[in-house]
């Protein structure tokens, strides 16, 4: 049995990202994308796993909660991060987060 350490490491301050907005944070050389949605953040990775897009660069779907690839549409959700629509079918790797004094947390 393999233990997995997440080590919660600060991505940005909460209102940083807007209620119903998403965008693109780095830490180190890790991209993540950020999707504030009603408060509530989500991470993804940032780069699609169906080709070289961001899904940063694309479009956010509240109502559906998923965010659409700006190459070919793929729609991934941003709550687990697995694949809503084609051609995306790989899932995009999902991080917890947490807001601690006005700062937002991931667990990576
Ligand atoms: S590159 Fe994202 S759906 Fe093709």
């Amino acid at each position: 049995m393999t233990t997995t350490t997440l080590t919660w490491t600060e991505l940005c301050a909460a209102d940083a990202v807007g209620d119903g907005a998403h965008k693109a944070f780095f830490i180190g050389t890790k991209r993540l994308c950020a999707v504030n949605h009603g408060g509530v953040f989500h991470v993804v990775d940032d780069l699609c796993t169906h080709g070289v897009a961001y899904l940063s660069d694309g479009y956010l779907d509240t109502d559906e909660c998923v965010l659409e690839c700006p190459l070919h549409g793929g729609l991934f959700s941003y709550h687990d991060g697995c694949p809503k629509g084609d051609p995306a079918e790989k899932p995009v790797r999902s991080y917890e987060t947490r807001i601690v004094d006005g700062v937002v947390m991931v667990a990576l």
